[in-house]
């Protein structure tokens, strides 16, 4: 059985980056990305350590392995990542970042779970455990990943923003929790 809350443990973060590593465009073919979709940002251990000192992000557990990820980063962590601010520009200037929200950083569920509901489990662990600190929760997705801007727009997430960089299309969402949940 898959269960999702926060991170619990330092080996949690590690088997974070396992997945994640596993999931980079450089580890994975031109099918595969176009079927099931690819990972952008690769974060240290320490950058994780500092992200869970802040907020813990929310894991899928089936047993003691991590089968799924959704980071958590609170604006403050904006200096951490410097490939994220042209996110945080695009906010500024949609006057929301005076608002309580924090960014959804990267989600990912390993290759055998995927399809069987665990970016809802790992989604509904973010409303459960955030929606007393935060209004709204807001991620952006590269729009050639459609498998998880489908997903996305599932669980609620709307488009605020269309913009592209040096590496991809991107679009903002954002999923405001005074709306009832999707499922
Ligand atoms: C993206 C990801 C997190 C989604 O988790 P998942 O368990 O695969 O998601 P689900 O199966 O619940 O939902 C995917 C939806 O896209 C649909 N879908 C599947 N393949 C698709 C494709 N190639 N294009 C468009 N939609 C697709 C599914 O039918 C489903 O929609 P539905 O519920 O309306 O039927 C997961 O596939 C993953 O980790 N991929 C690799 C890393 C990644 O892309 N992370 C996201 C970075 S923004």
């Amino acid at each position: 059985m898959v269960e999702a809350g926060p991170v619990e443990r330092e080996e949690e973060l590690e088997q974070i980056l396992a997945l994640q590593r596993a999931n980079l465009p450089g580890q994975l073919s031109g099918e595969e990305i176009a079927a099931d979709g690819f990972v952008t940002v690769e974060h240290t251990l320490d950058l994780l350590k500092r992200m869970h000192a802040m907020v813990p992000s929310i894991v899928a557990r089936e047993g003691a392995s991590v089968v799924g990820y959704a980071l958590v980063m609170p604006v403050e962590c904006r200096s951490l990542i410097p490939v994220l601010e042209p996110m945080f520009q695009r906010l500024d200037s949609l006057g929301m970042s005076r608002q309580r929200f924090y960014v959804m950083g990267q989600i990912c569920v390993g290759k055998p779970w995927r399809g069987k509901g665990v970016f809802d489990l790992l989604y509904q662990a973010h409303r459960r455990h955030l929606r007393g600190t935060f209004d709204w929760s807001v991620t952006e997705v590269a729009t050639r990943n459609t498998r998880s801007m489908r997903a996305h727009e599932r669980v609620g997430f709307t488009v605020i923003d269309r913009y592209r960089d040096a590496t991809d299309d991107w679009v903002l969402l954002r999923w405001d929790w005074s709306e009832p949940p999707r499922r």
